[in-house]
């Protein structure tokens, strides 16, 4: 159970799977921008607004430099992994060299929560941004099929609703599924311009916004605690940290392309780093703008808060010449919502099925899930897997489950990670490390400590579906992974040889 796989056998493999044929273009500016491209999604477009509104209210400043330190501890953990271990790697490879195979599996089972439960997340606030531009423009959408079943919609001028069915996030699961199916990946060019289209919109809302902010909607900026743990007061700062920590998964995205880095030592840090200190900057001024703008209560279970915030804006500026462009900025924010989140799903849901290939390869995951389709060179089958997963979910689940579920998940790699990074200096001091975590055992163990911090803020609920969902993993792994594990195998005939030898 920990018996690790070695860096060099790791590098090896990769080199067998001709993945080293990936030409090396991306260049520290691509690499920023491939981790903005994964970073600015639902977080920041949907769950800052609802997390301002139940947990936060305008100290959600404070929950998103709280999320953002925690996130930079973990970056500073993947940067040094990404440097030193540059294989298209991801925390699982990074947990099965240092931790070993239990670990491995572990992460690998966990960051499902990451990748497949965050696409569905995003997925159902792309619905919300849809059934928004759609009212904009002066179409509808039937409200019961626009949530998960039992959510109360409430619809402009009408009763509210008891939703069914989530049917735009179904829709756009789909549409991401085929084009991943066919063998659309990401090109870095397409990527530029939607991080482009992001960011403008960002900044954007936070220029709009900053002339038309009422400072009084900022006191108090700690709204007392309603008596219950996470609800507003410092333990509410707390669980809208865990909540919106959401906004700031996707820079360890920029560790799977290693193989596509022209540097990888140097480039990693500097694309993680950097695409996570933009990110931070925009989050903080955008969440403080926009509870600057509309009284925090009125977010609540609102599909686009930003939305919310511009029309605020542009009600206060009825009658000057600022309403008619405040009005086109309405549509664009949404526009733009739905190609940045367009694009985080694609991300993600390309992320999921390279796992399932890794932990199949390994003996791990039935060979069905490593199963390449012989036209398109595409995981055919672990995509579409993973596509009827993250429709089912975003069809049927709300938004703030699913966000903390995913949260609670990435935290839970994020501490594995960390002590991944002591154990390994200690296993493994010859290693060249072109970019060390300073301060080591010190920083490593403190990333851990916040990131525990954040997800024991988060509900009771949630930890519960966290363990269940764990306790599944691990049954699976002892049903079927310790029989069929190929590092296991290769120790049983004697394969494996020296310090890291499972039999050891
Ligand atoms: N950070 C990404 C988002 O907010 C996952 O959509």
């Amino acid at each position: 159970m920990f018996a690790t796989k070695s860096i060099e056998r790791i590098e090896a493999e990769q080199l067998g799977h001709g993945e080293r044929t990936l030409s090396r273009v991306l260049g520290p500016g691509q690499l920023i921008m491939l981790g903005v491209g994964a970073i600015i999604g639902t977080g920041i477009f949907v769950l800052t607004g609802q997390a301002a509104a139940a947990n936060a209210g305008p100290a959600i400043v404070l929950s998103m430099v709280l999320a953002g330190l925690t996130s930079v501890l973990a970056a500073l953990c993947y940067s040094e992994f990404a440097s030193s271990v540059p294989v298209a790697g991801s925390a699982y490879t990074y947990a099965y060299a240092t931790l070993g195979e239990f670990v491995a599996w572990v992460i690998g089972w966990d960051l499902i929560l990451e990748y497949a439960l965050g696409a569905a997340t995003v997925a159902v606030g792309w619905s919300g941004n849809l059934v928004t531009l759609l009212h904009q423009v002066g179409l509808g959408f039937p409200a019961a099929f626009s949530a998960a079943p039992g959510t109360v919609v409430q619809v402009a001028g009408g009763d509210p609703v008891t939703a069914v069915f989530n049917v735009p996030a179904v829709l756009i699961t789909i549409a991401v599924t085929a084009l991943l199916l066919i063998g659309v990946s990401e090109s870095a060019t397409v990527n530029a311009v939607i991080v482009i289209v992001k960011v403008a919109v960002v900044l954007i809302v936070i220029g709009v916004g900053a002339c038309f902010v009422d400072p009084a909607h900022w006191h108090p900026f700690i709204p007392p605690n309603t008596g219950a743990f996470g609800e507003f007061g410092w333990s509410g700062v707390l669980r809208g940290a865990g909540v919106i920590f959401f906004a700031y998964i996707g820079f360890d995205a920029v560790s799977t392309s290693a193989q596509e880095a022209r540097n990888p030592q140097r480039d990693m840090p500097r694309g993680i780093l950097g695409s996570l200190a933009i990110c931070t900057v925009l989050f903080v001024l955008v969440s403080g703008v926009m509870v600057g703008i509309v009284p925090y209560r009125q977010m609540l279970n609102e599909p686009a808060p930003l939305v919310v915030a511009v029309e605020a804006a542009a009600q206060r500026a009825a009658g000057t010449a600022w309403q008619g462009p405040l009005g086109v900025v309405k549509v664009l924010v949404t526009v733009g919502a739905l190609a940045a989140l367009s694009s985080v799903m694609v991300v993600m849901m390309l992320a999921q099925p390279r796992i399932f290939l890794a932990m199949s390869k390994d003996g791990l995951l039935p060979g069905w899930a490593g199963r390449i389709h012989p036209r398109y060179k595409t995981p055919h089958v672990s995509t579409i897997v993973t596509g009827v997963a993250v429709a089912l979910a975003s069809g049927l689940t709300p938004i703030g489950t699913l966000g903390q579920l995913v949260s609670i998940g990435t935290l839970m790699a994020f501490v594995i990670v960390s002590i991944g990074i002591i154990v390994l200096r200690r296993t493994r001091p010859d290693l060249p490390r072109p970019f060390r975590m300073p301060l080591v055992p010190l920083l490593p163990a403190l990333s851990a400590l916040v990131a525990l911090v954040l997800m024991l803020g988060l509900p009771r609920a949630t930890w519960e579906r966290l363990l269940v969902w764990m306790a599944i993993g691990v049954v699976f792994y002892g049903v079927y992974g310790t029989r069929k594990s190929k590092l296991r195998g290769a120790a049983v005939q004697g394969e494996e040889a020296g310090p890291e030898d499972p039999a050891s």
